[in-house]
């Protein structure tokens, strides 16, 4: 899952009963079909109906005929449908066909994060982008919880006229339930119920109603309505809001619980289809499918469709860091997000002896429990009890104090689970591990302490004769120092598929995200009780997709003209790099520097992103020819442009990205690459820009011309920019490690400043 509830889901695991159907034929699959329309016969009126008649002449020997699922009219030429071997025989010799994919799984991958961003009321992106007024976003998640209140209407104007989407009714879902916010909700389920997934309450709802939340939580992070005192169980208590509060919503559910197969692709095709045909003009995806080659990914597949119609696209990066090529999401159409810290922490006090020591730790335990002068315990001197390792604690020592452990690499919850099933009151653990930020791991009075800390700590008790605590929960850290930090889980580049392109794009906040929730869930399991809220803190790149298309939103109402790429590249080129201590961002998993395979061309910086300057824009056939330098075959661009004729004599791998990224490894012998790149200004009047560079080490980086002149709005002016590489010196050495610099245009007796990152990488 792409967002971090690991805790939660072994509880889900144990709580579902997801019945499966026994009784699917061993040889029958669900497929996509790509389809080549320009051979469609004139006898048929619809492509819908030349499919339909194709599979009913088709037969197997047990005289069944194929099941249709979907006809997709926008991201593809073709369709979905249950075929067995022999109706796969007879569909691969009829005349258009093109191509077939068997269905694949994918998965999952606020009230303080528009303050963080900078985001305010009376100036800058909010006033500026009428807070995403008459925007349309579609959510492609696990559907929408209608009734909370950051879906509520209140004040804005009715549904835009272009709107063509619906609200579908369906099980405790009345299309009644959309409103002015919430103005679109549909549920895509075919391909998942093949695969014998029955859907029913109290599983899982089939309709758009969500049940495991994900998707009202990145709905509400994206555009939630204001919520006045909003909060999860008293920590991040404040007004709730999202990024672009006044867009309207539309919520695409594609998304299930399930474990395993939590999304069939010919479903996320369908929704994404779908919000197409409906009219939205952005669309957010916080999940994955595993990386393979980009005609066979549906989410790229959907998105190079959408991106066409200028529908902006953004998606999670992944959790899969910190090591490299972990990207999910990186074809170069789509605007790919890392996740990072906010300034807002969640903590306890810690007071030992009655007032010896005062310890601050971090918790997010939810209850406002009154701990004062209690027991503590430390197995010291045994080391099975110091790290609190299954059944290493004795109740007869232990029952009613706190307990003192050092984290095990590979412990967390088993050494949580471990204090509760000795009886203890709850655990001070002592460690730097970041999965303690998850709130999943606090179900019992639980406060972690930095090594540092725990030396104290230990000290203390080995020295005391009677240890006791005293403990405050529930305080939430406002501006807590640095910030932001890029996630360790959050996945890094370069990206397999396309390592020419830098990925990910941008860093938007990802961890401990306050936002909307369905609240039907036992959300925190403390003891036996399951404790249900509206409100939810969850880390993931999934909660950083929203923020991004929250700021899109906004850019796009102000600049309705943009590109899905213009948009991309304000974001980029006006993202930050220092953190809130004015030193660079930090990477949490090595708590030095980060580094653009980690955070991209920086962090979304969304004030600054309204009014870049310049753009590095990208057309649709500059997709096509990347395509062609990647040496895609004809049938693979075929099934992703879904143009018949094409050709391939511009092939080109150097696209106009906003940033730069040279790949080396030992068997590199080039040392010199040439970017080419188009710049285009989006200010109304003329402006004069000169060229800056803070050269990566071991490269020597030359931009010609370094002086641009644009006449007006919509001029452009062309440099290339030529990186030597001192092979010896700047060669990474080993598999991540990369030299980095920027390039950043200025503009002359202006403020606009235009900056790109250039890193260097190892190739696989
Ligand atoms: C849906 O809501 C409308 C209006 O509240 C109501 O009249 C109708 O009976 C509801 N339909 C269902 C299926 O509950
Ligand atoms: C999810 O569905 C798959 C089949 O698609 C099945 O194997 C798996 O057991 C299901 N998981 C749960 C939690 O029901
Ligand atoms: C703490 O508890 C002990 C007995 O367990 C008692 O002697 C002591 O006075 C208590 N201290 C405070 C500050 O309440
Ligand atoms: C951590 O805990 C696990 C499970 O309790 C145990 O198998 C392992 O040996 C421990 N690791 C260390 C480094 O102590
Ligand atoms: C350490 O504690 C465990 C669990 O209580 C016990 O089984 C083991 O014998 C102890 N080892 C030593 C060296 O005391
Ligand atoms: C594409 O094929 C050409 C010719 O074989 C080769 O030189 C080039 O490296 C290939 N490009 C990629 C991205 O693999
Ligand atoms: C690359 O070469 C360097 C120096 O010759 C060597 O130390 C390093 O191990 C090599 N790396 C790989 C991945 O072969
Ligand atoms: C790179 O140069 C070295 C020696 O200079 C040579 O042995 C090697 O074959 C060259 N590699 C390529 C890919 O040209
Ligand atoms: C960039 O380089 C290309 C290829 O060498 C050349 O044709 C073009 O004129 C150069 N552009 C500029 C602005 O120097
Ligand atoms: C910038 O301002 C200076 C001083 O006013 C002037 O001399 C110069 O020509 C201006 N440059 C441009 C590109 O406008």
């Amino acid at each position: 899952m792409e967002c971090l509830t690991h805790f939660r889901l072994l509880y889900l695991l144990l709580v579902l009963s997801i019945a499966m159907s026994a009784s699917m034929t061993e040889d029958l699959g669900t497929y996509i079909i790509h389809m080549d329309k320009s051979t469609m016969p004139m006898t048929f009126s619809s492509h819908h109906d030349w499919y339909l008649s194709m599979l009913s002449s088709m037969s197997s020997s047990d005289g069944e005929h194929p099941t249709h699922l979907y006809t997709y009219n926008h991201v593809l030429d073709g369709f979905s449908a249950v075929l067995s071997r022999e109706h796969l025989d007879q569909l691969e010799k009829m005349p258009g066909f093109l191509a077939i994919h068997a269905d694949t799984f994918g998965r999952f991958h606020t009230t303080r994060s528009p303050r963080f961003l900078g985001l305010d009321k009376n100036a800058g992106s909010w006033p500026e982008g009428k807070f995403g007024e008459d925007v349309i976003i579609g959510i492609i998640d696990t559907g929408i919880w209608p009734e909370s209140e950051s879906f509520k209407d209140k004040g804005m104007g009715p549904v835009p006229d272009r709107w063509r989407g619906a609200c579908e009714s369906g099980v405790e879902f009345n299309s009644s339930y959309c409103n002015r916010k919430l103005i679109g909700a549909r549920s895509f389920s075919k391909g998942l119920k093949q695969q014998g997934l029955i859907i029913s309450t109290p599983d899982d709802y089939d309709s758009p109603r969500d049940f495991y939340g994900h998707g009202t939580h990145t709905a509400s992070t994206a555009a939630g309505s204001p919520v006045r005192d909003a909060n999860y169980f008293g920590y991040a208590k404040g007004t709730a809001i999202g990024i672009a509060p006044k867009a309207r919503l539309a919520a695409y559910k594609v998304l299930f619980i399930n474990d395993t197969d939590a999304s069939a692709a010919s479903d996320t095709l369908a929704g994404m289809d779908q919000a197409i045909a409906d009219g939205v003009d952005l669309m957010s995806l916080s999940l994955g499918f595993e990386e393979t080659t980009f005609e066979q990914n549906p989410i790229a597949v959907g998105a190079f469709a959408a991106i066409e119609k200028g529908i902006f696209v953004s998606c999670s990066a992944g959790n899969s860091g910190p090591e490299g090529y972990t990207m999910f999401n990186g074809a170069p159409w789509i605007t790919t997000i890392g996740a990072g810290t906010i300034d807002r922490d969640y903590a306890a006090d810690v007071t030992f002896g009655g007032g010896i020591l005062t310890i601050r730790g971090r918790s997010v335990y939810p209850e406002n429990l009154l701990i004062s002068n209690v027991s503590l315990y430390f197995g010291h001197g045994n080391r099975s009890k110091e790290l609190c390792e299954d059944f290493a604690l004795d109740p007869k020592d232990v029952a009613g104090k706190i307990v003192f452990c050092y984290f095990n690499q590979s412990g967390g919850v088993s050494q949580v689970r471990e204090v509760d099933r000795a009886g203890a009151k709850g655990a001070i653990i002592s460690s730097d591990s970041e999965i303690f930020i998850f709130p999943s791991f606090f179900i019992i009075p639980l406060v972690v302490v930095t090594p540092k800390d725990g030396d104290l700590v230990k000290d203390y008790i080995i020295k005391s004769e009677n240890p006791v605590v005293d403990v405050k929960f529930l305080i939430t850290v406002l501006g807590s120092k640095p910030a932001p930090q890029v996630a360790s889980f959050s996945s890094r580049g370069p990206n397999n598929m396309a390592p020419m392109i830098l990925k990910p794009d941008v860093l938007a906040p990802g961890v401990n995200i306050l936002a909307a929730w369905a609240p039907k869930f036992a959300l925190t399991w403390v003891g036996e009780n399951g404790l249900l809220t509206d409100y939810i803190l969850l880390s993931g790149t999934s909660m950083s997709s929203p923020h991004a298309v929250g700021v899109a939103a906004l850019l796009k109402s102000a600049h309705p003209d943009w590109s899905p790429a213009a948009i991309r590249s304000a974001l980029m080129t006006t993202a930050y790099v220092l953190d809130n201590t004015v030193g660079s961002i930090i990477d949490m998993d090595t708590g030095v520097a980060a580094t653009p395979l980690d955070f991209g061309a920086g962090h979304i910086n969304p004030n600054m992103a309204m009014d870049p300057g310049l753009i590095y824009d990208i057309e649709v056939q500059d997709y096509i020819n990347f395509l062609c330098g990647l040496n895609y075959t004809s049938k693979q661009i075929k099934i992703i442009s879904r143009r018949s004729k094409f050709t391939c004599d511009q092939a080109n791998l150097d696209l106009n990205y906003p940033s730069f990224i040279v790949l080396l490894n030992n068997n590199t012998n080039t040392t010199s690459y040439t970017f080419r790149r188009v710049l285009t200004n989006v200010v109304n009047s003329p402006s004069v820009y000169r060229a800056s560079v803070k050269q990566p080490s071991g490269m020597k980086v030359n931009v010609q011309p370094s002086m641009v002149s644009f006449a007006g709005k919509y001029s452009k002016a062309e440099f290339n920019m030529t990186v030597e590489i001192n092979l010896e010196y700047a060669r990474p050495q080993s598999e991540y490690i990369g030299n980095f610099g920027y390039l950043t245009w200025w503009e002359v007796n202006g403020t606009h400043v235009v900056k790109s990152p250039i890193v260097s990488a190892f190739a696989l």
